[in-house]
């Protein structure tokens, strides 16, 4: 039965056998986690299950159609039947066992998602429209989830405006991101790689375009990334840490070639004056471009919905003077710290730590 059901499939563009293969099926991106392939067995159960009723249905009503039909006008019924016990039994038992295997297969799967191993390493999730911000054990923030190949991850997921969705098809897991509440989702990777995280909820014009890189990395690589990522300071001057910030944070909804998007294009907006809705024109200087980050929704330009969220505490001082001198590379003008990132390497701890003193930001901002 089975041989034969596969001949006939591999005329067809049917995967099988059902289960995912290395490069993914028809349905299904490639299995890149430890919970991938249960996830796929419980699809794969309920998906030729109803193949199966779906054709015998259709096929014994066809029959049903043409063989019981009236052929005489004001026909009536030649027998009445009413009951029949063991046709009733069958037809009740069978469906009852495959929904209790549906049931086992995805509670079973449900409760593995939703309690981590306790050696996992936690990475907080943070949804914010339209983008997601990973924060790693040793404080670093990022756009990316990196993570060891073979190793426990749990991730808590937070929002910061929406509610959004974390989703990483290749892994099989989806967790909702909620305004003020923590969930949890863990995984563990088994492939080396680059994948895709989506934002599986609406929430918004950008929604689709809520993505971020998931890299797994070969074993002793992810120490390596992280160090590398904690200090990009260390290699990059400022306008260059500044172009890699904003092309991770801002590029969802700031374009740096003149083009309209969500927000006012960066090209050109250093220095110049623009117009907020109440009226006034301001000039775009440090100061202000410090604030629109810190503070966006105390004055919006004129045109623009205010939408942005605030980055506070997600960037550091150091981070957003890197953004201001890149903006002035954009206006076409000298980046006056262009050369000199990389010699205050030395003063990097102090200007961190000095970033990190919440009150100093928090005053600023009211
Ligand atoms: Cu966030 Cu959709």
């Amino acid at each position: 039965m089975n041989t034969l059901l596969a001949r006939l499939l591999a005329q067809t563009n049917i995967d099988w056998p059902p289960v995912a293969p290395e490069d993914g099926t028809f349905w299904l991106p490639p299995q890149a986690s430890t919970q991938a392939p249960q996830t796929d067995l419980a699809f794969y159960f309920i998906y030729w299950v109803s193949v199966f009723f779906f054709i015998l249905i259709v096929f014994l009503m066809t029959v049903f159609v043409f063989r019981y039909r009236r052929r005489v006008e004001g026909e009536g019924p030649r027998v009445n039947v009413t009951h029949n016990t063991p046709l009733e039994l069958v037809w009740t038992t069978i469906p009852l066992i495959l929904v209790v295997v549906m049931f086992y297969m995805g509670f079973r799967g449900f409760m593995d998602l939703m309690n981590p191993p306790a050696d996992a390493m936690d990475v907080y999730v943070l949804g914010q429209k339209w983008n997601w911000n990973f924060t790693y054990p040793n404080g670093h923030q990022d756009t990316e989830l990196h993570v060891p190949v073979d190793t426990n991850v749990r991730l808590i997921l937070e929002s910061q405006d929406v509610i959004h969705s974390f989703y990483v098809p290749a892994f099989r897991i989806k967790r909702d991101a909620v305004p003020g509440r923590y969930n949890k989702i863990w995984f563990k990777a088994t492939k080396p790689g680059e994948y895709l995280a989506l934002c599986a909820e609406y929430c918004g014009t950008q929604h689709s375009d809520m993505l971020a890189r998931v890299v797994v990395h070969e074993p002793g690589m992810f120490e390596k990334w992280l160090a590398d990522a904690s200090d990009p300071f260390k290699t990059r001057s400022y306008a260059e840490v500044g172009q890699l910030v904003v092309t991770k944070r801002c590029g969802g909804c700031h374009s740096i070639d003149g083009s309209a998007n969500v927000g006012p294009t960066f090209k050109d907006l250093f220095g110049s004056e623009v117009k907020h809705t109440d009226g006034a024109t301001v000039l775009v200087d440090e100061e202000y471009v410090r604030k629109s980050i810190i503070n966006p929704q105390a004055e919006i330009v004129a045109g623009y919905d205010p939408v942005m969220p605030t980055f506070k505490g997600q960037l550091k001082d150091r981070e957003i003077t890197a953004i201001i001198e890149y903006l002035k590379q954009l206006a076409g003008m000298t980046s006056t710290l262009s050369d000199v990132g990389r010699e205050t390497e030395e003063a990097a701890p102090a200007a961190d730590a000095a970033a990190s003193q919440p009150t100093e930001t928090e005053k600023d901002s009211e």
